[in-house]
Order: C-alpha cells, then sequence, then structure tokens
C-alpha cells in the first residue's frame, strides 16, 4: 500500500511508526509537509527552554529512516497538491494538520498593533517562517497574557527570562535580540474562571516560582474571592492550587520583575492611548456559575476595570485551518471525522481512505505523547478497511514529485533536512545553544542549493 500522511508534526509521525511497524503490511509512507523542516509544533511551538521535551524528535527521526519512508518538505497541500492529486497517487491519506489558526477573544481593539495572538508571539520566538517578520514590540513595561493555559505559561515564561537563559536555547537568534532589549517588567495571566478551572500544569506553574529574578504575584484576597478553591477533587487541580496558595504566601522582592496571576476576568475591550498603540485592557469581573454537566461558567458581574498594559497576548487556544478540498467541520474547527475516519460534515457520510490524526482531529488539546496511542488508533481503521486496497494500480511512485517539480515546487527531503539540520546546530554553538534556527524558507532553499 501506499500512503500520504500530509503534516510532520507528532501525530503525523506516530501515524507513519504505527504504519511502518505492521508486520503484516508492506506500506510506502510518503510524508508532506508546507515547511522545509519536519516536526511541526516540537520545532515551532514547544518553548526554547523546555529542551528535553524535544528530544522526542530522535524517535521520529527512527522512523524517517526506515527504507519505505519518504519526505516531502515544502509542498502545501492546496496550493502546491490537491486532495484529488492525493487520491490519484496514493491508496490511503492522513491528513495530519495539526491547529495553526488562533481563536479570537472577540472584543473591540483586537486587531490592533501590540494585540498579538499566541500563535504569532509562539511563533516568531520559535524561528517559524510564516512570523519571522511579526511586530513584537517589547519597548512597553506591562503585559497581559489572557488565558490560563500552558500556552500562556510558556508565553510569560519567554516575556521574563533573562537574556542569558535564552541564549542557552534554540530561540529564534531574532527574538533573542528583542528580548535581551526587552522592558518588560511585569506580566499578568489572566484567567476568565477560576484557580481551581485554570488549565495549566502542576510543573509548568512551579516553574514559574523558580525563575531568576522573577517573582510570580497574587493580590492578598485573590484566592479566598475565587469560591471552591480549597479542594477540586482533581489531583492536578488541588496540586495547582497548592502551588498558587505557595505563591500567595511569598513577599514579592522591590526590584524582581512581576508575574501577577489574576482570576475571574475577562477582557471586554482592548483600550488605545492617542497614537493607536495599546494603553490597557478593559476586564469584567466573573463569578462562577455552574453548568448542568458539573462543570463552571465564568459570568459576567457588568463591574469593570481598565488594566494598564502596553501589549496584550491572547492565549486561549488554537483551531484547524481550512484546507481546499479537506471536509471541515466548522463548529469543532477541526477536519471533519468519525473517530479519525473523514467524513462528509452535512450527511456525516464517511469519505473512504481518508482519515485524520492529532490536533486536525480532536482540537488544541493534549501533550505530544498522548498522540503515539491516538495516532497507531486510527491507523488501526486504516489497517482494517484497507484490505484489497493495495490491488489498485497506482503511478510510479516518483511521479508525485515529477508533478511537483513541473509546478514549480521543490519538495525537501529528509537528508536536505538533515543538512538543515547540521547548518542550524553549527551556527547554534557559536553562541552555546543547540541550534541557531534558519527562519526563512528562502534562505533554507539558498543552503540547499534550491534557488
Ligand atoms: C505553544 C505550544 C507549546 C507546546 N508545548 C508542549 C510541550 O512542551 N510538551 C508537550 O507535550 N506538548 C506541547 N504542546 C502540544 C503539542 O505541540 C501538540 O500536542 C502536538 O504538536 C500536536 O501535534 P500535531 O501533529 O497534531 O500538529 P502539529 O505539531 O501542529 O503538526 C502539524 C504539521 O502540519 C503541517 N501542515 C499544516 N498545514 C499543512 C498543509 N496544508 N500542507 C502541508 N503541511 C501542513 C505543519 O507545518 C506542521 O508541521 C505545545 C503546543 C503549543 C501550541
Ligand atoms: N509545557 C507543556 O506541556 C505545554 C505547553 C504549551 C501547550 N501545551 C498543550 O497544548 C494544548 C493547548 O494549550 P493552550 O494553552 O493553547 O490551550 P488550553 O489549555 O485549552 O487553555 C486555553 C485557556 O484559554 C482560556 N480561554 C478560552 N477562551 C477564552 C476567552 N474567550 N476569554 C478568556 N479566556 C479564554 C481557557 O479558559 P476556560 O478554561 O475557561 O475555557 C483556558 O484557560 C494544551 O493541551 C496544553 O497542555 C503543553
Amino acid at each position: 500500500m501506499r500512503v500520504a500522511i500530509i503534516g510532520s508534526g507528532p501525530a503525523g509521525f506516530y501515524a507513519a511508526e504505527a504504519l511502518l511497524k505492521r508486520p503484516d503490511a508492506v506500506i510506502d509512507v510518503d510524508m508532506f509537509d508546507r515547511l522545509p523542516t519536519p516536526y511541526g509544533l516540537v520545532r515551532g511551538g514547544v518553548a526554547p527552554d523546555h529542551q528535553k521535551i524535544k528530544t522526542v524528535i530522535r524517535v521520529f527521526a527512527t522512523t524517517a529512516a526506515r527504507p519505505t519512508f519518504r519526505f516531502l518538505g515544502n509542498v502545501r497541500l492546496g496550493p502546491d497538491v490537491t486532495v484529488e492529486e492525493l487520491r490519484r497517487h496514493y491508496h490511503q491519506i492522513v491528513y495530519a494538520t495539526g491547529n495553526e489558526a488562533d481563536r479570537r477573544l472577540g472584543i473591540p481593539g483586537e486587531g490592533m498593533p501590540r494585540c498579538t495572538p499566541a500563535t504569532v508571539f509562539v511563533g516568531w520566538y520559535n524561528g517559524h517562517p510564516d512570523y519571522r517578520q511579526a511586530k513584537i514590540d517589547l519597548s512597553v513595561h506591562r503585559v497581559a497574557v489572557v488565558g490560563n493555559g500552558n500556552v500562556a505559561v510558556d508565553a510569560a515564561r519567554i516575556l521574563l527570562r533573562t537574556s542569558a537563559e535564552l541564549e542557552q536555547t534554540d530561540i529564534a537568534a531574532h527574538a533573542l535580540e528583542a528580548l535581551r532589549n526587552s522592558q518588560v517588567r511585569e506580566v499578568f495571566i489572566l484567567g476568565r474562571r477560576g484557580p481551581g478551572e485554570a488549565a495549566f500544569a502542576p510543573a509548568e506553574l512551579k516553574e514559574l516560582g523558580k525563575m531568576q529574578g522573577v517573582d510570580p504575584v497574587i493580590a492578598p484576597g485573590e484566592l479566598a474571592r475565587c469560591a471552591g478553591s480549597d479542594s477540586t477533587g482533581d489531583k492536578e487541580k488541588d496540586r495547582n492550587l497548592a502551588i498558587l496558595r505557595s505563591f500567595a504566601a511569598r513577599q514579592p522582592r522591590a526590584n524582581a520583575k512581576k508575574l501577577h496571576l489574576r482570576f475571574l476576568v475577562s477582557p471586554t475591550e482592548i483600550i488605545a492611548d492617542a497614537a493607536g498603540n495599546v494603553a490597557g485592557l478593559a476586564l469584567e469581573k466573573n463569578r462562577l456559575e455552574p453548568r448542568p454537566d458539573g462543570t463552571v461558567a465564568a459570568r459576567g458581574t457588568g463591574e469593570i476595570e481598565v488594566l494598564e498594559v502596553g501589549m496584550v497576548l491572547p492565549a486561549i487556544g488554537y483551531a484547524a485551518e481550512r484546507i481546499a478540498g479537506v471536509p471541515y467541520d466548522g463548529k469543532a474547527r477541526v477536519i471533519a471525522n468519525e473517530d479519525g475516519r473523514v467524513v462528509d460534515p452535512a450527511g456525516r457520510a464517511v469519505i473512504a481512505n481518508e482519515y485524520v490524526v492529532g490536533w486536525a482531529r480532536s482540537g488544541a488539546q493534549g501533550l505530544i505523547g498522548e498522540h503515539k496511542r491516538a495516532s497507531a488508533h486510527v491507523v488501526g481503521h486504516m489497517i482494517a478497511d484497507g484490505a484489497g486496497l493495495e490491488t489498485r494500480a497506482l503511478p510510479d511512485r516518483d511521479a508525485i514529485v515529477s508533478l511537483l517539480r513541473e509546478r514549480g515546487v521543490q519538495p525537501v527531503s529528509f537528508s536536505d533536512w538533515k543538512q538543515l539540520d547540521d547548518v542550524e546546530v553549527v551556527r547554534g554553538a557559536r553562541r552555546g545553544a543547540p541550534r541557531d534556527k534558519i527562519v526563512d524558507v528562502e534562505a533554507m532553499l539558498a543552503v540547499l542549493g534550491q534557488n
């Protein structure tokens, strides 16, 4: 059988691994990615000061070394190759395209300069080519990060790390330079619900209390104000509460940068100064209201305060992009599917031989390791559905590459990527970092002698 996997993040690689390890089938896997570089959010999302988690790429590189695996980077499904073409060249297709769009607060002022979605900020500091030219102005003193998830925590940490700490990481050189000159002294992480509902992981939260020259600050009474904050019945959330209580008990140092944690507030408007820059964030105080399913919702009380900040970073989640020819579930903002089988969003009829894994299947929830089992589960469906498919004659395996080249698209192979990888590692060694990323697709192709 011949399978196309679109997307080289964790979900795509775990699907490839599950397919290539099958003892009962000989499967050729072509993995496409719109970038010349593999690994999705492991390269473009995971925070640079969390290098250890990135070692998972060794597992993916082992999969890539299997003889029937082929990487076709720098090929975007949609403009460079269509779904129809993939259907002609492959027996089965797996979409592993992640969640690359951001969610919006939907409040006045959201589009103004210095209101930057986390997708942009994270992509910028991680050297994602899409965001290398993002305008991130760190001449402000106070920043609001909206959301209580791990991405909010990542963004706050990166804003407050010392440049000496960041230098040792694979942060993009342009971001390192900007953060070196940053004037940011205070960051506010704002949760719309209470501390007991916060989505961040205890380990990530705890790390905020151990940063060089940074004090976490929780105003007296802030935790008591949030009903139900003694125990949640959930181990992780209770650990969060214990950590937050320990933060609240600390005496902030006068000269330290401050990381404020606020709860039960929702932004209602981003306020501009006369020059059109962010000057503040209007916040409505919330109370918690039980939902029929036993969870709690934030409800506005009508009481408004203005938090003076010069920059707002909404970190309130991601959504899947629409891709031409791929069925989209507009409500869940994922590729329309039933348990990983792609379906027509209207009638829910299964579209034969097309599958979806990872965040494109389930939305932006979950850690890298969780995709191993989830992708293998979908591969189980592929094998069950695929009996006899291999008898359908396909064009020669290289025909897809010829088609792309005729169109002026230059696919990047895995050995090409290894060349880029070597260059980045050598560049990084100059500053004692694991790598210094090339952030521009043209420059990557130039290194490979392709433009
Ligand atoms: C900021 C951030 C930090 C995170 N940090 C951690 C962490 O520290 N630890 C942890 O366990 N988890 C972390 N996660 C979660 C983890 O990154 C995700 O669970 C995981 O990456 C999702 O895998 P995926 O393969 O579904 O998507 P992705 O990793 O997003 O991969 C999708 C791939 O598809 C490609 N693609 C998209 N559209 C197209 C197209 N049209 N044509 C071709 N290719 C396309 C993209 O270029 C990308 O390579 C983090 C997530 C974020 C957002
Ligand atoms: N170090 C790590 O392991 C790491 C790092 C980064 C990301 N990740 C993972 O990646 C996934 C995505 O992370 P994420 O932080 O983007 O998403 P997330 O965990 O879903 O958190 C999103 C946060 O935004 C809030 N929010 C949503 N809409 C809002 C609105 N309109 N106004 C105000 N707040 C709003 C949510 O509050 P409600 O709860 O009230 O909806 C929630 O606190 C998660 O599974 C995360 O664990 C892991």
